[in-house]
């Protein structure tokens, strides 16, 4: 997982030098067990918020082993330096977070410190959960508590000397951790203020859509937004820099939020499909607030674009000769679901690929990773499933199927092709 990767990469390679210069750091206290879960303090309501909010903040993506229990921890975040891998966050007293009380939930989710007082690796995405509202902490706390409680120790996350040193994040969260709610712009709308704190804040969206710096941290600005990774993925910009071929619109934003998919661009597979599956859970007026703040990192008054009018430009006339190898690779393997002409289907969005973002990215890597591993786990069972590729063609004809597609659509090749193919092909061998 390349983002987690890099956040840990970051957080660790500063860990060296503190412990090289042997500096001091802060050390910060046990928060004592509590004796019991304070239920009588939860409302239905408050319950219910915390379940949403927790959706938006995508806790059970990352708390959930393959085949595990929801939220019972133990997903492996591999790293070049080890794997670290996620908590038990259910209430179970000794393997969860029953013992903690609401100051030491709030403390790790705002400072990144668990409630014996070491630090947590920033692969845990504190940096946005600490600047969620006091209600929204205890609601999500209300939430998680009240699930049931479910006994199981994750593998020990057992990272290499010194990376082991977890006090070394101190100075990372000095440099890069800045605590507080996001604060309202009073020259903005109350729309556009509530799609920030929801996207800066538990949606932790820039934490794939924004690049990051040598040490990992997010980088601001202008960069905010412009595109950044996760698990192997790009995740593109989400500024006018969006390699989409259409220009994002308000509208365009929502439905893909609600739906894991936008005619106009594509689907929300790769890491994105569960982010999406959460944003389908909000209320309509949380969703348009999101996309109302989203388009202010845009030109809001571009023009749609016409769509249809594009795909036809797009595929009305061959560009190579007909009976091209790619032509016969996409007729062959891709043309039964991914048509022309997408009415009357009956499998699934069968989505039109002229429009769609990953193959007109600059880096081939999320267009690969669909073919060669399919789409197992859409955002949406009703989108339909892609079947892996992986053991059907070789790296040459991907290459060369892929690179016909951007000829088809007017773009220039992607270089080193099959090279990048096999890359991948290896990186993703294990699963
Ligand atoms: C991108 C993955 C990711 C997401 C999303 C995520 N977490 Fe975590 N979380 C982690 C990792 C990794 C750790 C362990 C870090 C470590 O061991 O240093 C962790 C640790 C924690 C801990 C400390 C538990 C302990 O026993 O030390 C709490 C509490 C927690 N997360 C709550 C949440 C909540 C609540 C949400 C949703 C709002 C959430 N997490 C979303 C990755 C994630
Ligand atoms: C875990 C990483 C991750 C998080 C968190 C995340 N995204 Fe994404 N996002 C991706 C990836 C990867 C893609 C590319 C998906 C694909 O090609 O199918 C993507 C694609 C998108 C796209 C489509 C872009 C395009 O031009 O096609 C939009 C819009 C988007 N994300 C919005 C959001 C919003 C809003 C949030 C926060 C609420 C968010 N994302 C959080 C990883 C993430
Ligand atoms: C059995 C039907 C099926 C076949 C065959 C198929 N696909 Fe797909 N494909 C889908 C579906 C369904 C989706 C949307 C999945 C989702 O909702 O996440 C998709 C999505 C995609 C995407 C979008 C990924 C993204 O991140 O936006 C690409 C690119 C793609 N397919 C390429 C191909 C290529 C190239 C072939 C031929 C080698 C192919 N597909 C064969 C069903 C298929």
């Amino acid at each position: 997982m390349r983002t987690f990767k890099k956040i840990v990469a970051g957080g660790l390679a500063l860990v060296a030098v503190l412990a090289a210069a042997g500096l001091a750091l802060t050390h910060q206290g046990e928060i004592a067990p509590q004796a019991g879960i304070p239920t009588a303090e939860f409302s239905p309501q408050q319950i219910a918020k915390g379940k949403l909010l927790a959706e938006m903040g995508d806790c059970a993506v990352c708390h959930t082993a393959a085949g595990g229990q929801r939220n019972a921890g133990g997903l492996a975040m591999p790293s070049p330096f080890g794997t670290i891998y996620t908590s038990n966050i259910t209430p179970d007293a000794q393997t969860g977070i029953g013992s903690w009380s609401f100051e030491a939930f709030e403390r790790a989710m705002r400072h990144g410190v668990d409630r014996e007082g070491n630090y947590l690796y920033p692969a845990f995405p504190y940096t946005a959960f600490s600047r969620v509202t006091d209600e929204d902490m205890k609601a999500l706390y209300a939430y998680l508590m009240s699930e049931p409680a479910v006994q199981n120790t994750p593998p020990k996350t057992a990272l290499g000397f010194p990376y082991n040193i977890r006090r070394g994040i101190a100075a990372w969260n000095w440099l890069y951790l800045k605590p507080g709610v996001v604060k309202d712009d009073e020259t903005q709308a109350p729309e556009w203020n509530r799609g920030a704190y929801l996207v800066e804040g538990l949606g932790h969206c820039s934490a794939c859509h924004t690049p990051r710096n040598g040490l990992a941290a997010e980088k601001t600005g202008e960069f905010h937004f412009a595109g950044g990774s996760a698990e192997g993925w790009d995740a593109p910009a989400l500024t006018a820099k969006s390699p989409s071929p259409l220009p994002w619109t308000h509208a365009d934003l929502v439905t893909y939020m609600k739906n894991g998919f936008s005619p106009r661009h594509g689907v929300a597979a790769g890491p994105m499909a569960p982010v999406a599956h959460g944003l389908s859970q909000q209320s309509d007026e949380d969703l348009n607030a999101i996309a109302t703040y989203l388009m202010s990192y845009r030109d809001a008054k571009a023009p749609a674009g016409d769509a249809q009018a594009l795909i036809r430009e797009k595929t009305a006339t061959p560009k190579l000769a007909l009976d091209a190898e790619g032509y016969r690779l996409y007729q062959g393997a891709c043309m039964g679901c991914h048509r022309a002409d997408p009415s009357g289907s009956t499998f699934g969005v069968r989505p039109q690929l002229a429009l769609n973002t990953s193959l007109h990215a600059a880096s081939p890597d999320n267009a690969i990773l669909s073919v060669l591993e399919g789409i197992q786990k859409p955002a949406h069972p009703d989108l339909g499933t892609m079947p892996a590729f992986r053991h059907s063609l070789s790296d040459a004809q991907i290459a060369t199927l892929l690179n016909t597609m951007r000829a088809q659509y007017g773009l220039q090749e992607w270089k080193d092709l099959p090279a990048k193919v096999g890359q991948l092909r290896q990186q993703t061998a294990a699963h």
